[in-house]
């Protein structure tokens, strides 16, 4: 694909992640009024990079062209919701699922199911309608629930694994970094203890 047909295409991505973030931004006052405290401690986004977006349909053995972009990228826009507590999650996310006119494209829970690695997050593929002169599409966003521990966890694993490529020890990190996310998870559990005012043991 070349530049222009590259900054062409992401052009209606990009509303649609607008559309979505200025969403969870009233989502965050709404939850914040009810609740203790506030839900989100930061959002990040991206639109995915015209390298990056052929790299990903090479491996998947397409073209790099922008039909097959359309056709075989789901997360071209995504957005990364980093919240204090793992119900605040869930709240969002049927908070979320609540707006009818959204779709949802597809949802993977690794808080409740983790990945076999240590990975978590709740990851939701939502279709916001995006609205121009001659009609309405939808367009997809991937979302991506993260507590800030299991972000910590997610940055340090790619950042580290990644860099390490295929040279030895690799599967040592890989363990060591299962037990770190089982730490995580003692820690966040305790601190959520913390915030309900129950009696926390020491270890
Ligand atoms: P992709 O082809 O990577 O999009 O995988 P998928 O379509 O099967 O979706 P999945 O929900 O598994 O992962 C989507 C995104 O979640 C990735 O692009 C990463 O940003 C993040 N992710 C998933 N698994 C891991 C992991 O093990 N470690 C880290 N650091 N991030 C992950
Ligand atoms: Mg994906």
């Amino acid at each position: 694909m070349t530049d222009e047909e590259y900054y062409t295409f992401i052009q209606p991505y990009g509303d649609a992640k607008e559309v979505l973030l200025a969403r969870l931004h009233v989502l965050k006052h709404n939850l914040y009024e009810g609740s203790a405290g506030q839900p989100i401690h930061n959002i990040q986004s991206r639109i995915k990079k015209k390298k990056s977006m052929e790299e990903k349909l090479r491996k998947k053995d397409k073209n790099p062209t922008v039909m097959n972009a359309k056709d075989y990228l789901q997360d071209i826009a995504g957005v990364r919701v980093i919240c204090y507590f793992v119900d605040d999650i869930y709240n969002l996310v049927d908070a979320l699922k609540r707006q009818t006119d959204l779709i949802v494209v597809r949802e993977s829970d690794y808080i409740r199911q983790p990945k076999p690695n240590g990975y978590r997050s709740y990851h939701v593929i939502v279709g916001i309608p995006v609205y121009c002169l001659d009609g309405m599409e939808y367009f997809p966003v991937e979302i991506q629930f993260r507590t800030m521990s299991m972000d910590f966890w997610a940055s340090m694993e790619h950042r580290i694994l990644y860099k390490k490529g295929e040279r030895n020890g690799r599967e040592k990190l890989a363990e060591e970094l299962r037990e770190y996310a089982d730490m995580l998870v003692e820690i966040e559990s305790r601190f959520e203890l913390h915030s309900e005012g129950k009696q926390v043991h020491e270890i």
